[in-house]
């Protein structure tokens, strides 16, 4: 069974609960780590948390959330060898797992999308990597870390 990890801030706490029960819909399995209350926390902090559940291992792909899902991509992309993509249409989702092979793809919860989230969510997760040059391309834009 697929398994993916989730955590988002209080900015788009209903967005998460529809992307996990879709993803739990489709029998992947889903360690949740919140937040699922309207208190204010901090995007960095969920990113970090998911990261670090994400590391453990086992894990196919994870999905953050914050209002614009712009917070929560750039802080899980300040970590070591994380590619967080942000897409907003399904074509984007697809490609972006094509050819960057992103770990995490984040969502805003406040965000109007044109398409429905779950139709972006599902070209994500039914997309594969296409490996060769865009192997080469991963290799160089990580290698960018630190300069
Ligand atoms: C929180 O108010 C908001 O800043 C956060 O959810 C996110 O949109 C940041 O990028």
């Amino acid at each position: 069974m697929a398994k993916a990890v989730m955590a988002n801030d209080h900015g788009a706490v209903e967005l998460a609960a529809k992307l996990r029960k879709h993803l739990e819909d489709r029998g992947i399995e889903v360690v949740y780590l919140g937040t699922d209350k309207e208190e204010s926390v901090d995007y960095p902090d969920k990113a970090e948390e998911a990261v670090k559940e994400f590391r453990k291992g086992g894990y196919d792909f994870g999905v953050l959330l914050c209002g614009t899902g712009i917070g929560i991509s750039i802080a899980a992309n300040k970590m070591d060898g994380i590619r967080c993509a942000l897409p907003q249409t399904a074509y984007s989702a697809e490609m972006t797992r094509r050819h960057n092979n992103p770990q995490f793809i984040a969502f805003g919860g406040r965000v109007d999308y044109a398409e429905n989230p779950e139709k972006i969510l599902d070209a994500f997760i039914d997309a594969e990597f296409e490996g060769g040059r865009h192997q080469r391309r991963i290799d160089k834009m990580m290698a960018l870390a630190g300069k």
